[in-house]
């Protein structure tokens, strides 16, 4: 495996004279130490952990605002841990499959080659000229245009001309290597990871603000510190912040996929909302029946949860040089979105159980922000009182409380918990498509622990 990557690092240097090159290799990256090597069996994340030790840091300078309040808030939720479970998909999957398509050799060289546009420092780089794009950014390599005076017309800077793949890198070039998996992460890939975390970290934002929530992670929200109204311009300067970093990683389909992650997150907290008309998204009215509920229930919960899973994995997949017509990006898709539905649905039976088990008060907050989820939906088709209290939100005095003992007297939460589980499996079963790695196991360890939650 590694014997292919030195060899065609080794290539790079010798073929690529007039520039400089840097081995993926030898390039500043987290190292692992062989004697601390966990399985990735007893700890899925061991094995991208110090790349995801990295991620928050260097992320951090890419939030960075002159604006010292807007700095605050946009850094506030990166500062508590988290599973960080986004980037972990990320990143697994880039290990996963990495070296296995048609366009490897190419982004793999763009990693390499200076100029090229996918070395980690490059990543960094404006792409308009940094007064152009004003970023008002300190810990980032541009400077901020000064408002004292007119702004003259500054002559146009020299045309970049960027380096042309040397033939021999192309994917059909004659005596190419076969296909073979790689250890290597290409910088693209740590990029992404952060910015599919900065999207998340956004909506959080805007979620808390939606949902009222005092604490998040156990620590005040940041509507709670700092207002909804802040709360909201952070979540959209940390947006700002991740488009400009997605448009640098140079690949317009992945700006595609990200870029609608976005719309998605908007669209599944829309279908949510209370009394919210949608047509065009299937919604016209509340739903009359527990059927149309269900199709509502499970297309929120890809839009809010599933879609960022599935369109970043198959994002990485696409970094790493997945072409159409392979499988690698299709089977990325496919388990994101089953992982991330499995995901959520047990989020929504741990809304009752945690409730009740941890917190010693009466599980089912949902129901208090008006939300059937799985287990309220089951509980409709066993106890047909359920209907008018789902339909009116649970609005009426009493209807949360009659509602939770519905769900308590339902198989709702056991039957909630078998459809996650459904879905995990399936994901699970699409592994089974990649090559045997060490991020495979690590992925297939995830579909199990997203159902047992012992991360
Ligand atoms: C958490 O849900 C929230 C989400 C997964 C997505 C929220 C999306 C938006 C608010 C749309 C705006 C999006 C952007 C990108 C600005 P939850 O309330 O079920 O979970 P929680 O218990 O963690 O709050
Ligand atoms: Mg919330």
């Amino acid at each position: 495996m590694r014997r292919w990557a030195d060899a065609s690092s080794a290539l790079v240097r010798t073929r690529c004279k007039r520039r400089t090159y840097s081995s993926l290799q030898t390039q500043k990256q987290p190292t692992v130490d062989p004697q601390q090597h966990v399985h990735p069996r007893r700890d899925p994340a061991a094995l991208v952990a110090p790349e995801l030790d990295c991620l928050r840091q260097s992320l951090l300078s890419l939030l960075g605002s002159a604006h010292p309040g807007l700095d605050e808030i946009a850094k506030y939720y990166f500062l508590h841990p988290s599973k960080q479970m986004r980037p972990l998909l990320v990143l697994l999957f880039a290990r996963a499959t990495n070296g296995l398509g048609a366009g490897w050799r190419e982004k793999r060289w763009a990693a390499e080659c200076e100029g090229a546009g996918g070395r980690a420092e490059e990543l960094d780089r404006p792409l308009a000229r940094a007064d152009v794009l004003n970023d008002w950014n300190p810990s980032m390599p541009d400077s901020t245009t000064s408002f004292e005076s007119v702004f003259s017309l500054i002559p146009p800077s020299p045309r970049v001309v960027r380096p042309r793949m040397p033939a021999e890198f192309a994917f059909d070039a004659p005596g190419s290597p076969a296909p073979m998996l790689s250890d290597a992460l290409l910088p693209t890939q740590r990029r992404l990871a952060q910015i599919v975390e900065m999207i998340h970290v956004a909506s959080l934002l805007h979620d808390d603000v939606i949902d009222a929530s005092a604490l998040r992670r156990g620590a005040p929200s940041a509507p709670a510190a700092f207002g909804n109204k802040l709360a909201v311009l952070g979540g959209d300067f940390l947006l700002g912040r991740a488009s400009t970093a997605l448009s640098r990683l140079g690949d317009v389909e992945v700006v595609e996929l990200i870029a609608s992650v976005i719309a998605n997150l908007v669209e599944g907290e829309i279908l949510q909302m209370k009394d919210v008309y949608t047509p065009g998204l299937g919604l016209v009215a509340t739903p009359a029946a527990s059927r149309d509920a269900w199709s509502v229930y499970l297309k929120k919960t890809y839009l809010k949860t599933a879609s960022l899973m599935a369109k970043g994995c198959r994002a990485s997949v696409i970094l790493g040089g997945g072409a159409q017509g392979e499988v690698w990006k299709e089977a990325a898709y496919a388990f994101g979105r089953n992982f991330g539905l499995a995901f959520q649905l047990v989020d929504d039976v741990l809304d009752y159980e945690a409730g009740e088990a941890t917190l010693g008060k009466p599980g089912g907050a949902d129901l208090q922000l008006g939300l059937a989820t799985g287990p309220a939906l089951y509980a409709w088709e066993e106890h047909p009182e359920m209907g008018p209290l789902i339909l009116r939100k649970f609005e009426q005095a009493g209807d949360v409380e009659l509602a939770r003992s519905l769900v308590r007297r339902s198989s709702g939460v056991a039957r909630t918990r078998a459809l996650a589980r459904a879905h995990s499996e399936k994901a699970r079963e699409l592994l089974q498509v990649l090559p045997e790695s060490e991020a495979r196991d690590a992925l297939e360890v995830l579909t199990e622990r997203v159902i047992t939650r012992t991360w």
